[in-house]
């Protein structure tokens, strides 16, 4: 394709420091420099350079397919492209006229070969090339993401491994609930990493879908074989319907919602970390390489990456609500509004990324205090317990409910543990009472008797340890 540059501007073919345009013939005035500034995107969009590279390259063998390059000129396009990765890998930074990453790329291509670089963008456009790009940034992405997930799940295993005869309280509205084993609390933070990874893997194959062919909205002129061009670049299929796919980002909110929820989950688990260190808690004690002191109180450890962890899923939320809101109400096609998705996009994977590591390395190196946990474990709450006594003796539910309630209420009265109460009182609170039920307040029986799936009982615990295991070892997406 022959440009010819707007008045001022250099002739192609240049490279080095001369201005290059992908547009401009149409025009007499070159654009103002307000405009030039708030156009371009290069300083978002040069990480796109491997992908939009090798993108090229398969589309200069599809326009060799098609009948519009040579053999030698899709050779030269070829290798000229390879030299220009060089280049940018070498250090080569953008210049002054370089709009985008792919005006960037196309100057360089220019200055590597000459001629044969014109010929490269026929039949397509920087609608479908930066939709093409995206999705193969977009996929690498969900995969670093996932992986750095996976690390985190195991460092979660490992501590659950080490925990499975621990027992703690665990809580519901915050108040003491009933005993769990900690190995059961550790991976009830992992489950939702998990569901995690199966959105990571979700939103890669909605990105697996090959815009490049679309052109500008209504379909390359050009026979090019698409789905010859998809497989060369390891996509799934290719698009249905050019105008979609040019204005298609839903594969970016499904990555954004990903991330969303994990960083959710990832604030949860960095809450009850939060909690568990403080001194009032205890069960917890934070190591030294992922902890901060204080500038002015010296006895002071803070757990600031579990913090900046917490405060991510706000800013992750920011992202996904950003990217719905430029999507709404956008006219079918492509429409410059699109560009600053990849800003939202890199934003929040390059924030994932920071957080993923530093929550895995806080956890790893946090020290449980077992004896600490299971001195929180009181009487009180095995009162469901002391209840199921009952009805193992026949007694409905809410007779039982009602009878252990009054001994509960008794002890609160007397300002002593449930365990406390003397067992004539125990007795006198339902007539099916007999000598034993003082022993269903042992938290061990109570955790014993949740053999349940998915209970805490421990051999439950171990099926799930089992059943975690299996999942790390394979990716969802392979
Ligand atoms: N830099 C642009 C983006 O990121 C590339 C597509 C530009 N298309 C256009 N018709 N100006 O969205």
């Amino acid at each position: 394709m022959k440009r010819s540059p707007p008045p001022g501007d250099a002739a192609p073919g240049g490279g080095g420091g001369e201005s290059h345009k992908l547009w401009g013939g149409r025009f007499k005035a070159s654009s103002a420099a307000a405009l030039v500034a708030v156009n371009r995107s290069i300083e978002v969009d040069f990480r796109l350079w491997p992908f939009d590279i090798r993108a090229s390259q398969a589309w200069a063998a599809a326009l060799q397919s098609a009948g519009v390059l040579t053999a030698e000129e899709s050779r030269a396009i070829h290798t000229g492209l390879g030299k220009v990765a060089e280049r940018i890998k070498g250090g080569e930074l953008p210049i002054e006229s370089d709009e985008d990453v792919h005006t960037m790329i196309d100057r360089l291509l220019h200055a590597e070969i000459g001629d044969p670089a014109s010929r490269l963008h026929t039949g397509r456009s920087r609608n479908d090339q930066v939709a093409t790009a995206s999705r193969m940034w977009a996929m690498a992405a969900a995969a670093a993401i996932d992986s750095e997930v996976r690390e985190l799940q195991s460092v979660m295993l490992e501590h659950a491994n080490g925990l499975t005869d621990a027992v703690m309280p665990a809580y519901t509205h915050l108040q003491r609930a009933q005993p769990v084993s900690a190995a059961h609390w550790m991976l009830s933070h992992f489950w939702p990493l998990q569901r995690d990874r199966e959105r990571l893997a979700s939103a890669m194959r909605a990105a697996s879908s090959l815009p490049l062919g679309s052109g500008a909205i209504a379909g390359s002129a050009y026979r090019v074989p698409r789905d010859q061009l998809g497989e060369s670049l390891a996509f799934a299929k290719i698009s249905e319907n050019s105008i979609d796919a040019v204005g298609d980002r839903d594969f970016i909110a499904d990555l954004l919602y990903a991330i969303a929820m994990m960083s959710v989950h990832l604030s949860r688990l960095a809450e009850d970390m939060i909690l568990f260190g403080s001194s009032e808690f205890g069960f917890v004690r934070f190591g030294d390489t992922f902890t901060t002191g204080s500038s002015m109180m010296p006895q002071k450890r803070n757990p600031d990456a579990l913090e900046i962890a917490r405060g991510f899923a706000a800013r992750s939320l920011g992202a996904i609500t950003s990217l719905l809101a430029t999507l709404k109400g956008l006219p079918s096609g492509y429409n410059k509004d699109l560009q600053d998705d990849k800003r939202i996009l890199f934003e929040a994977v390059d924030s994932a990324l920071l957080v993923l590591p530093a929550v895995a390395g806080g956890l790893a190196e946090s020290a449980f205090q077992i004896d600490v946990m299971e001195r929180a474990v009181s009487s009180g709450m095995m009162a469901t317990d002391l209840a199921d006594y009952l009805v193992g003796k026949g007694v409905s539910f809410r007779d039982a409910h009602a009878a252990v309630g009054n001994l509960v209420r008794a002890a609160e009265e007397a300002s002593c543990e449930l365990d406390e109460l003397p067992a004539a009182r125990i007795t006198s609170a339902h007539s099916m009472f007999g000598a034993d039920a003082r022993e269903w307040l042992n938290a061990r029986a109570s955790i014993g008797r949740r053999e349940v799936a998915g209970g805490t009982g421990p051999n439950a615990v171990i099926t799930q340890i089992e059943a975690a295991l299996a999942l790390i070892t394979r990716t969802p997406y392979s």
